[in-house]
């Protein structure tokens, strides 16, 4: 894949209802399917070099749908962090996670601290999985404890710099993604990472996130990879000029 992989990719895996739909099953069998892509996905990643990968597995507005799938995706996440805990020594991987975990139950709460716990020393790819997620709730919460410390003394206001934000989110010491990938040809952020997707180059494809592939994953970081990145300068015989 060369040496221009993204370090970090973030995925919104989004079309699970519809593949679900398509086969007249419950959604709940969609989520299912999703979790099987997903798990196939990481298993792939770290052999094409990436780093970090973060996906929206929870979102704050999910909520809103049947308690028979809320509950539905709750029980996969549980048999889904569960199985990352029996294999993470093997899989090496390291598991973190995103969003504000005290509305979802205590034992998924238990189980995700152990999961975090105990894969903190993996060596391979980091996962983090973001549950009662949105960016607008991390950053609410990322002001909150940045008002406080300025309340406490600890803070100046004067002192506060884009660092000191990126600080206080959840997301915390990972890098930004370089790469956002959407499934099921939405052309929407959906409140996924808005501080930290502010440069990420954002990659849409029509497939329904059940049916991504390894495959797939490649061909998006290709695209990738044919991109000129700028980041607001412009790029010069590969030397990047500001302004
Ligand atoms: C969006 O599809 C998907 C979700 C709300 C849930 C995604 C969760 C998983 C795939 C489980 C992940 C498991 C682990 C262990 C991290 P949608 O329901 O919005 O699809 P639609 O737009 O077609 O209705």
């Amino acid at each position: 894949m060369g040496n221009n992989v993204p370090k970090h990719i973030a995925i919104i895996m989004d079309g699970n209802g519809r593949w679900a739909k398509k086969r007249l099953l419950p959604r709940v069998m969609g989520h299912k399917q999703g979790a099987d892509a997903l798990d196939r996905l990481l298993h792939a990643a770290g052999g094409m070099g990436v780093e970090h990968i973060t996906v929206y597995a929870f979102s704050t507005e999910n909520w809103k749908r049947s308690e028979e799938e809320v509950n539905g995706v709750m029980g996969i996440l549980r048999d889904g962090i569960n199985k990352y805990f029996r294999e993470y020594s093997k899989s090496n991987f390291r598991v973190d996670s995103l969003g504000d975990l005290s509305r979802l139950s205590p034992e998924l709460q238990a189980d995700i601290a152990r999961l975090k716990e105990n894969s903190k020393n993996g060596k391979g790819l980091h996962i983090t999985i973001a549950m009662n997620y949105g960016g607008r709730d991390e950053l609410r919460r990322a002001v909150q404890n940045i008002a406080r410390e300025v309340k406490e003394g600890k803070l100046d206001p004067d002192a506060i710099t884009e660092d000191t934000i990126t600080q206080h989110l959840d997301s915390y010491p990972t890098p930004d993604p370089e790469l956002i990938i959407r499934t099921s040809g939405e052309f929407r952020i959906s409140n996924f990472l808005i501080w930290q997707g502010a440069y990420a180059e954002y990659y849409i494809t029509d497939k329904l996130w059940p049916d991504f592939t390894p495959e797939d994953l490649r061909e998006a970081i290709l695209a990738y990879q044919k991109r000129d990145r700028r980041f607001g300068g412009r790029n010069e015989g590969g030397v990047w000029q500001s302004g």
